[in-house]
């Protein structure tokens, strides 16, 4: 089959197309023939070999095939879509059944891969983490992004009083607004406070979710009202922020949580609850999950350039 594979860690240059032999669906895993992969931010840090240490290290010695959500059918004829840790920029994968679930009607492959990993992320970002509260005052930085996207409209849709976007160009904050944002604004670090109370009416925020990182992370804290609380769940600038000292957080009544989804996957599987909830959301028309591009599969070096130069919005995703 054809997939594309890296033999050295480094940027998306490392990524070569190259035919191998058909994965085998090991014990409680089905073959999945792949109508589409979805790219993830973390496929960037994924091939850079930014996980190659600790419990959820990347596995398997190089060369190896990146991507970790696939959607496509199976040998028995179901159209699914599944989560694994590596293999799915390829024509056909290997899941594990409780990793995948089934895609109802009227819900496309695109959709629902834009739902696996970053939807599922938006999910607990919101639910598990920030537990937000009907009327609380939700933040979503680079909220044309895939997972940002996602968390403004599942924000409205837990019940938020107001969503506030960022993002860094007008066209990505009309798409924030077009999903339901109820005001859009830069997300850079200079002025980020003057900016978000701006866009609540004067008043600091509840909650705040980052994977921007850096600056714009030790800003959004700034941002918090009483009993606020800042989640980060990822650092696609590539900057440390710095340390929040543990006093401040006492003195100003703050919470800073944290979220990966890799840990969560494999202690539960992929396939539960919030999934089908999110895949039912789509099939009803709550939940639009944006497809931004599409790429063939042998052009996964572009899909990567473009996420990291912040040219995409929505999913993206490659064709077999
Ligand atoms: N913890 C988890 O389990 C988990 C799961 C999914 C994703 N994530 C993290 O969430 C973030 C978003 O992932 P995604 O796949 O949904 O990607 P995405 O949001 O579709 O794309 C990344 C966006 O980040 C913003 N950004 C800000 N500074 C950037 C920089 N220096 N370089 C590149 N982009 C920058 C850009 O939006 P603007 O141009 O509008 O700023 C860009 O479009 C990533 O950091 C990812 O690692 C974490």
């Amino acid at each position: 089959m054809r997939a594309m594979r890296h033999e050295r860690y480094g940027g998306p240059e490392v990524l070569e197309e190259a035919e191998v032999p058909d994965p085998v669906a090991g014990p409680g895993e089905v073959l999945v023939d792949v109508e589409a992969a979805g790219v993830n931010f973390g496929d960037i840090k994924d091939i850079a070999g930014e996980l190659t240490e600790g419990p959820y290290a990347a596995q398997g010695p190089l060369p190896r095939i990146p991507g970790m959500e696939v959607a496509g059918r199976t040998g028995d004829g179901r159209r699914v879509v599944g989560y694994l840790r590596q293999g799915g920029y390829a024509a056909k994968a290997a899941v594990a059944e409780r990793d995948l679930a089934p895609l109802p009607e009227g819900v496309g492959a695109g959709e629902a891969l834009a739902l696996l990993v970053q939807g599922l992320t938006a999910w607990h970002l919101l639910r598990s983490v920030a537990r937000v509260r009907p009327g609380e005052t939700v933040v979503v930085h680079a909220a044309a992004g895939g997972t940002g996207g996602l968390a403004v409209q599942l924000a409205r849709e837990f019940g938020a009083g107001r969503v506030i976007a960022t993002a860094s160009s007008e066209e990505k904050r009309a798409l924030a607004l077009e999903l339901g944002a109820d005001a859009a604004v830069d997300g850079e670090a200079d002025g980020y406070r003057e900016r978000i109370l701006g866009a609540n009416r004067g008043r600091p925020v509840d909650v705040v979710l980052d994977a921007v990182g850096g600056p714009v992370l030790d800003a959004a804290a700034g941002a918090l009202g009483f009993l606020g609380r800042l989640v980060t769940y990822g650092a696609s600038s590539r900057q440390a922020a710095t340390a929040i000292p543990p006093t401040r957080l006492a003195v100003e009544n703050l919470t800073v949580g944290g979220f990966w989804l890799t840990p969560l996957i494999t202690r539960d599987g992929a396939g539960g609850a919030a999934l089908e909830e999110l895949l039912a959301l789509t099939a009803r028309g709550r939940l639009r999950p944006q497809v931004g591009a599409e790429y063939p599969l042998e052009r996964a070096r572009d899909a990567h350039e473009d996420l990291l130069g912040r040219r995409t919005k929505g999913k993206l995703l490659l064709r077999p």
